[in-house]
């Protein structure tokens, strides 16, 4: 999208603003289709906590997409979107057992990641189908909270307890028809997922009636121009080589399931904020913004370094600035970058606001949360109004002081 046309829609619905730009979702979509066009079954799950507005589900079902999800209430968005419950995975961690059994009784996919859960789920239900999240024991991803797979992490069933597994599996008479593991986020190194992948496939022969291998996600994208990301292409032709060649030797159908989030929406979107204030003081010239982590934790939260334009003003002569937010803590989404010339009213763009962005919002310092729209065929279409003093007082209840505390 171009300078002009993110300074049209800040003007159009206000800022702060999220932006998600339709086609580019589609084409990561098919990018990752294309990638993996040599197996004859692939399931694309969307992961719902990515970025969950009820549009941007609806479009990615029309493009072919299911849906991971984590909890029921991400369960429920996506049938509201549309998704009937086979074209769903639940793959949640620590939660209720009368959650798991929810899920399961609307018939979509559970995934469970827990020893005494899959004990407890193939005593009481043991016709339902159930799929494994395996702890391979791979550390990878960008950052310490992001990198799941390891053997400190709280997710999946160890890889080393699979004795274990295939005891309750046959004491239980359970079914178990996917296996699956997720070992991180942005994870740039392809040989990584293959390894990982090796590790699945030996875990998968345990198993006579799989229908399904899931490899989870963790496609590192670019944050800026000429920035490094998964060879997804690469990537494609080595894991389809290897998948159909075990699906062979398994001797049975099996689909090939990944669950990406960032990869489908993180370049698609777009921060728009204004500039309230520039400051110079004896260190720096900082910008400060109309927003804060309440809208965009990324950078204080993960250390995420999004890239942000003036497109204001893009052609002027490109200065240092410390780009802040308006929260009572320190609150940096920048320090000392290079951004062209700001004055107090422009907008600032950050680029790789699909994904885990409006999902994490809050409304710290009482803050509405941002309207969000979708660019689709030229023009900006709303999906999500500004919050309003009104749903700050939602869900309280008017109190009355007891006469009893007056001073
Ligand atoms: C189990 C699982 N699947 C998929 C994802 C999506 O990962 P990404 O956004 O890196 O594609 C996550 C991210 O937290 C996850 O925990």
């Amino acid at each position: 999208m171009s300078p002009k046309e993110l300074v049209q829609l800040a003007e159009e619905f206000g800022n702060p603003l999220y932006v998600y730009d339709a086609e580019k979702i589609k084409n990561q979509y098919l990018r990752l289709t294309d990638a993996f066009a040599k197996v004859e079954s692939l399931r694309i799950n969307y992961a719902v906590k990515a970025l969950s507005n009820i549009a941007i589900l609806q479009l990615l079902k029309q493009i072919g997409s299911g849906l991971d999800t984590v909890s029921i209430q991400e369960v429920q968005l996506g049938l509201h979107a549309g998704f009937t419950p086979d074209r769903i995975i639940y793959t949640p961690n620590g939660v209720s057992f009368e959650e798991l059994e929810e899920v399961a009784e609307l018939g979509v996919q559970i995934n469970i990641d827990n020893l005494s859960v899959l004990e407890h789920f193939g005593a009481k239900h043991p016709t339902v189908p159930v799929c494994i999240r395996i702890n391979p024991h791979v550390m990878a991803g960008g950052n310490a909270n992001i990198s799941v797979g390891h053997i400190d992490s709280k997710f999946g069933i160890s890889i080393h307890q699979m004795p274990h597994i295939l005891r309750i599996v046959e004491n239980t008479g359970m079914h178990i028809n996917g296996i699956h593991m997720h070992t991180g986020s942005d994870i740039l190194d392809i040989g990584v997922f293959l390894y990982a992948a090796e590790i699945l496939f030996d875990a998968a022969k345990n198993f006579k009636e799989l229908d399904f291998l899931d490899f989870g996600s963790g496609f590192k994208v670019p944050y800026k121009k000429d920035d490094i990301e998964t060879d997804i292409e690469e990537l494609g032709k080595k894991l389809s080589k290897r998948f159909n060649a075990f699906a062979k030797e398994y001797g049975r159908d099996l689909t090939l399931a990944f669950e990406p989030g960032k990869f489908l929406v993180s370049e698609a979107g777009f921060f728009l904020a204004k500039v309230n204030v520039v400051k110079q003081t004896t260190s720096t010239v900082f910008a400060g913004i109309d927003s804060g982590f309440n809208h965009l934790i990324r950078p204080m939260f993960y250390g995420s370094q999004h890239h942000i334009e003036n497109v204001s003003n893009p052609k002027a002569k490109e200065r240092f600035y410390t780009v802040v937010g308006y929260i009572c803590e320190t609150d940096t989404f920048a320090n000392n970058r290079k951004i062209s010339e700001i004055k107090e009213g422009d907008i600032l763009a950050f680029r790789n606001a699909g994904a885990y962005c409006f999902s994490m919002a809050s409304n710290y310092n009482s803050r509405f949360k941002p309207a969000e729209v979708l660019w689709i065929d030229g023009k900006g279409v709303l999906i999500r109004q500004r919050e309003t003093f009104e749903d700050l007082l939602k869900n309280q209840i008017p109190f009355e002081v007891p006469v009893a505390l007056e001073v």
